[in-house]
């Protein structure tokens, strides 16, 4: 396989081609925040919390990291001023709708005490990671997408769960709002009423 060199945060680094930036970085010691991102699953772009400067040739822009293949000569730089602004108005964002896990160790990392938008919380913050593992690792299709915009929402088929998901439950960790946990404590099994879908 081809040997991609490229610099990041002022390091030279030799990484294997296909890889991506993020992994690139993270190997290198860059510690890029994700939220959306899981090594198991193809990259999906959600949160852009993984935002980096990119510059080939001379030409700069930002890019999702989780998704950008590294590429000889780039030089990829994972958290200037620029980026750290961005960073915090998404986590903002974020945090209006889940101010717990992951998402409360980003905040004291950039130094956000509060959010200035409010939402009922915990709510999902469309990541996807229950959509995907379910689907994609598991093979099961329990939860899936539906809507659009505003509108879109995680669902559990209640056909499938009710049978699947005690004896699954592997989603819960994964879930970065904290909305699959929060369902498990008030006593959600996966069973809703046979012929309802269940929203989060
Ligand atoms: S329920 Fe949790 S894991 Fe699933 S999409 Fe929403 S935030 Fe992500
Ligand atoms: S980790 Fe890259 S967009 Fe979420």
């Amino acid at each position: 396989m081809k040997t991609i060199k490229l610099e990041i945060d002022g390091q030279q680094v030799e990484t294997a081609g296909g890889t991506t930036i993020l992994e690139a970085a993270r190997k290198a010691g860059s510690d890029i925040p994700t939220v959306c991102y899981d090594k198991r699953l193809p990259p999906y772009g959600a949160c852009r919390l993984c935002m980096v400067e990119i510059d080939k040739g001379g030409e700069k822009r930002l890019v999702a990291s989780c998704a950008y293949e590294a590429e000889d000569g780039l030089v990829v730089r994972t958290e200037t001023p620029r980026i750290v602004k961005i960073r915090k108005m998404i986590l903002e964002l974020l945090l209006a709708v889940s101010a717990t896990g992951p998402l409360e160790a980003l905040a004291k990392r950039y130094g956000l005490k509060e959010s200035r938008f409010q939402g009922d919380q915990p709510k999902c913050l469309l990541c996807g990671l229950c959509v995907r593992y379910c689907a994609e690792i598991k093979k099961n299709n329990v939860t899936c997408f539906i809507g659009r915009g505003i509108g879109k929402e995680v669902v559990f088929q209640s056909d499938l769960s009710h049978s699947l998901c005690p004896v699954c439950r592997e989603c819960i960790p994964l879930c970065p709002s904290g909305t699959l946990y929060s369902l498990y404590l008030k006593g959600y099994s996966g069973s809703p009423e046979p012929g309802s879908n269940k929203g989060l």
